[in-house]
């Protein structure tokens, strides 16, 4: 972890944000609503830059209580990244905003074509509107701040967990779509437009249509690839309570799945043992048998604790507290230390694929093969692995789930080899 040019000014700098081992350290958090994301995400951010280290903390989610956590005025914090203590920065960005700058030119095309159809305005204005989309395009902002090289540290304050699964994985389907059906209809359309567009009077989309598209595609994938990236990780925060456990453990396969590295879960409002009336007595026992479910859960994994706190904790200085207590000296931006996102070992008769894919059993991962593409289905999550191009004649021979590891089997197929 580098801390540079400490000093100087964020958005300042025209540093070369390489990708990889750039030193930008990036930390997410996530966690089922209500158990405390914010405020570990304020707190780790604050202890973060009390550190020496220049650090943005910005929220994607729509409530935007990282302004609550820091104490900070009503429209004090805004779209742009606001100092709130020495090299210590908030944002809050406006998803709005960004969706309408990403998504504007694409919309307009869709509205057109309802409009021809008939379609009343204001029902096509909302079939226009991709439900979660806008939290995807909010994590564009962590793109721009990741390549503007003013930061050491970006802590990304995320929105509950369901949400946050299934816009990581917006940009690989995406790219499906883009790699797949794009280039295809982009070519029909070129060769349709003159012959359609004057017959049906259907607008066909213009090349700027698709030019937007592939940018935004192109964007999202450098997101996608800061997140799963060596120098990115996701913290999940918990309370010890049975349903959000079950939860964060579904997280935990999910946020694996598509190849994110959790390196830590955070279990907040701990209920101190000591002094205990009989309620709070009975809170602890019950806290106890979760926690160390927890334990079997997240084995291997680092368990930080956060007491539960007589009031909310509020400001910079509380904040940078409550993490100081949670690390307990722990470096609080260490490096994740588990595995990539998937690896391929050769072996003599066949090639094993192996994916880390945490509390699963084989019974509830499918797999497919479509093409080049390995599809793997966990409950309703599903991840298109795009295959490395030596197996692209191997034939899966088998598959199975150990010590938290999907394997899958590869064999070269014979008959691809006999037809030549
Ligand atoms: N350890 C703690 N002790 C006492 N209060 C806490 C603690 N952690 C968080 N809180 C309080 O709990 C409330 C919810 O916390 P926070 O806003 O951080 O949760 P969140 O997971 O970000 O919620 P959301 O899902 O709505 O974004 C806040 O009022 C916060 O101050
Ligand atoms: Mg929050």
């Amino acid at each position: 972890m580098s801390v540079g040019n400490a000093a100087s000014a964020p958005n300042g700098g025209a540093q070369q944000a390489d990708s990889g081992g750039s030193g930008l350290r990036i930390l997410l958090f996530t966690g089922k609503g209500g158990v405390g994301k914010s405020t570990v995400a304020a707190g780790t951010a604050a202890l973060a830059a009390a550190g020496g280290q220049r650090t943005l903390v910005l929220s994607t989610d729509a409530a935007h209580s990282l302004a609550d956590a820091f104490g900070c005025a009503p429209g004090t914090i805004g779209a742009e990244p606001t100092e709130v203590a020495d090299r210590l920065f908030v944002q809050q960005v406006d998803a709005q905003l960004r969706f309408e700058q990403s998504w504007a030119e694409i919309q307009r095309y869709l509205l057109s074509v309802l409009d021809v159809a008939g379609l009343d305005p204001v029902a096509a204005e909302e079939l226009t509107v991709i439900p979660g989309a806008e939290e995807v395009l909010a994590l564009l902002e962590l793109r721009l701040q990741a390549l503007s090289g003013a930061w050491d540290v970006i802590v990304v304050d995320c929105a509950p967990t369901a949400e946050t699964l299934r816009l990581l994985a917006l940009p690989e389907a995406l790219g499906w779509y883009m790699h797949r059906v794009l280039p295809v209809e982009r070519r029909v359309v070129k060769a349709l437009r003159p012959v359609l567009s004057r017959a049906a009077g259907v607008p066909m989309p213009g090349d700027t249509v698709f030019d937007a598209l592939e940018r935004l595609y192109a964007e999202l994938m450098e997101v996608r690839e800061l997140l799963s990236g060596p120098d990115a990780s996701v913290r999940i925060v918990l309370t010890p309570e049975n349903v959000v456990l079950a939860e964060a453990r579904r997280s935990y396969t999910t946020l694996s799945l598509y190849g994110y590295r959790v390196d830590g879960v955070v279990a907040n409002r701990v209920f101190p043992a000591d002094g205990a009336d009989d309620w709070r007595a009975g809170w602890v026992v019950a806290q106890d048998e979760v926690l160390q479910r927890v334990e079997e859960s997240f084995a291997g994994l680092p368990i930080w604790r956060s007491a539960y706190r007589p009031g909310e904790p509020v400001g910079v200085e509380t904040l940078t507290e409550v993490a100081r207590s949670l690390y307990d000296g722990a470096d609080p931006l260490a490096a994740a230390t588990s595995r990539g996102p998937f690896r391929v070992t050769a072996g003599e008769q066949s090639t094993v694929l192996r994916l880390a894919l945490p509390l699963v059993t084989r019974t509830e991962v499918h797999l497919a093969r479509t093409g080049e593409d390995l599809v793997v289905t966990v409950g309703s999550y599903r991840r298109l692995l795009t295959l490395p191009s030596g197996l692209a004649r191997h034939r899966i021979a088998g598959a199975r789930v150990e010590q938290g590891e999907l394997q899958v089997r590869f064999v070269e197929d014979p008959v691809d080899e006999a037809g030549g």
